[in-house]
């Protein structure tokens, strides 16, 4: 793996994420639960994250302390940010105290100019790409169904403004014989760039067809935060009780949450609910992304 872990298009082959998997295999073997791991005993692992997050920033921060690190929050609060410090200068002082720098900042130029700057290896948390969510989801998938070359998924929902999203199709593009079955209120449909050749997507066939005959249904929420356009069409892209019936018994529902009303909870109970499932393998993987990243 390079230095910085920043972009999905870092990796070109499937071939380059099997030692990930490999290793949150491992990092998820019942006998790591209780055994300590000293593996990066001793390095410092910073947590700069400039958006708010649940999953990312903790997972991340106990990855780093079952693998013997020490963690540093940034607190966007008290920072010298208040005093007109720029976030590049806060990221650069930040990685002299750090042997890895994880950060969440939309702004994906940003990042970049940080990783340029920065004295110790960075992993993208959140920008416009979500590269270690999308690991996560991939790794999700093959555990769920043994394999991700021919995937059959429903994408559904906010496609338009879901960094999750673009991601996870930028690392599909990568395996054979996938279909993309898209479903999205008008006006936060996928943007274009994220359409593929190597890619079957599948657009504006009716949701009752659709649910039969897919392996994945990967919902996301109204990204709210970043824009005022919610549409009341979007609850028509909501997944139900009454969809539960249409899918297959070998089939998993996927959502990189947090959720909002997409996802009724009382589908949680159901055995294909996957997503929170996913949510904890984003420990393992991220605890093998740390090691991969700080091995040198
Ligand atoms: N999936 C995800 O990135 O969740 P958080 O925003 O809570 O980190």
């Amino acid at each position: 793996m390079p230095k910085h872990l920043i972009s999905t298009s870092q990796f070109n082959e499937s071939k380059d994420l099997e030692p990930i998997f490999i290793n949150a295999d491992m990092m998820a073997s019942p006998w790591k639960k209780t055994d300590p791991l000293y593996a990066l005993r001793g390095r410092t692992v910073g947590l700069l994250f400039l958006e708010n997050s649940t999953r990312t920033k903790a997972s991340f921060q106990v990855a780093a302390q079952k693998l013997g690190c020490h963690t540093f929050n940034f607190d966007q609060t008290t920072s010298s940010l208040s005093k007109g410090e720029s976030v590049e200068d806060t990221a650069k002082i930040l990685s002299q105290y750090s042997d890895a720098l994880v950060v969440r900042l939309r702004d994906h130029n940003l990042l970049e100019k940080i990783c340029s700057s920065s004295s110790s290896p960075v992993i993208n948390a959140g920008s416009n790409e979500h590269p270690t969510q999308a690991i996560t989801d991939l790794y999700t998938i093959k555990k769920e169904r043994g394999k991700i070359h021919g995937t059959n998924i429903l994408i559904m929902g906010d496609l338009k403004y879901s960094r999750s999203v673009f991601s996870l199709i930028n690392l599909l593009k990568l395996y054979k014989n996938i279909r993309i079955h898209l479903c999205a209120p008008v006006g936060f449909e996928l943007p274009r760039q994220y359409l593929y050749d190597n890619i079957i997507y599948v657009e504006n066939e009716p949701f009752n067809k659709v649910l039969p005959k897919v392996d994945v249904v990967y919902v996301t929420r109204p990204q709210n935060e970043l824009h005022t356009e919610f549409d009341l069409m979007m609850t028509d892209f909501f997944f139900t009780e009454k969809d539960l019936a249409l899918l297959r018994n070998d089939a998993i529902i996927m959502h990189p949450l947090p959720r909002n009303s997409e996802i009724a909870p009382a589908i949680d109970s159901d055995p294909r609910a996957a997503y929170f499932r996913q949510a904890k393998n984003g420990l393992y993987i991220r605890m093998a992304i740390l090691q991969e990243i700080m091995k040198a």
